[in-house]
């Protein structure tokens, strides 16, 4: 049997500096897709997939991401003296239990693999997740979930995966595949963005990964790879050379790059088009849009 994922990392100590001036003073996780942060979708996937520990790698000027997280007495008193239920309800569905959270610090950017490694002293010896809020997943079922149940199955280590473009391999952690069982593939190498025609596939690492804890204590002895940072794809590739299972999972949803502005407006008309309180009238409005720019042509 499997140990149970109970544990998540959230990395979220990046500058987001692709969003300035707005990220100068909100923390890009704090940014909204309709009406909720991008950091509550990654919780939201997180509880739905069982998860009990959310462990938060921060860094300097994220208290607003902290704060997020308080609960809002006053706030809550208010709604409830003037009935407004359903404010309240949204409100009180981002509220998370006493002692549920934790924070550190990451203080230098060294790195993905080093935010991870950041959280290892609150994860002794079970397996994890980690999730990065960048990449936001629509899906029936919650991708996380998805891969809780799979892993069931493999134990070892899984990321999750997706097809890419050949001319976009280089932004991403790429997997050479052993072999391919349809939704999972056994994973024989990693690379964290290979140069342009080097990629030993298309399959892609999406940031959704449930780890072995031998992964952290990899990180800590990790150097510095792709781009000059201590890089998850290393220490999980790792794995592989030491003999332990490593599988890729192709998840079933939509995949938006909200690290990216032309992923995060995307995922904003998606999204907004899937809310029913929004989607008559913000269809309306796309499809005059449209039209419009049909006529101009
Ligand atoms: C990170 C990972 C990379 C992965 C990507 C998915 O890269 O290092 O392996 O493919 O997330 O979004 P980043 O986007 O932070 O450069």
């Amino acid at each position: 049997m499997v140990k149970l994922v109970k544990k998540a990392v959230f990395p979220v100590a990046g500058l987001g500096t692709r969003f300035l001036p707005a990220t100068k003073s909100v923390p890009k996780e704090i940014m909204t897709l309709v009406d909720r942060p991008l950091i509550q979708y990654a919780i939201d996937e997180a509880r739905a997939a069982g998860i009990e520990e959310f462990i938060f790698v921060t860094s300097r000027g994220k208290s607003a991401l902290e704060d997020y997280f308080d609960h809002a007495p006053e706030l809550e008193a208010t709604l409830e003296r003037k009935g407004k239920q359903d404010l309240l309800d949204a409100l009180r569905g981002s509220n998370m239990d006493s002692g549920a959270i934790a924070y550190v610090r990451q203080h230098q950017a060294l790195g993905l693999g080093h935010a991870v490694y950041c959280a290892s002293r609150l994860i002794p010896d079970e397996p994890f997740a980690v999730i990065l809020p960048d990449d936001v997943i629509a899906g029936e079922i919650p991708c996380l979930k998805q891969m809780v149940d799979a892993y069931a199955e493999t134990g070892g280590s899984m990321v999750a995966a997706m097809e890419v473009p050949a001319d976009k391999a280089s932004a991403y952690g790429i997997l050479d595949v052993g072999s391919d069982m349809g939704a999972m593939v056994s994973v024989k190498g990693m690379v964290e963005k290979p140069a342009a025609g080097t990629a030993p596939s298309n399959l892609a690492v999406i940031g959704r990964y449930i780890l072995s804890p031998n992964v952290l204590r990899t990180l800590g002895e990790t150097q510095a790879g792709a781009g000059g940072e201590i890089q998850l794809t290393d220490a999980i590739a790792k794995e592989i050379t030491d003999g332990d299972g490593v599988y890729g999972y192709r998840f079933r949803g939509q995949r938006f790059d909200c690290g990216s502005k032309a992923g995060f407006l995307q995922a904003t008309v998606s999204f907004g088009l899937a809310r029913p309180d929004l989607r008559g009238e913000f269809s309306e409005f796309l499809d005059d849009l449209a039209a419009a720019r049909h006529a101009a042509e």
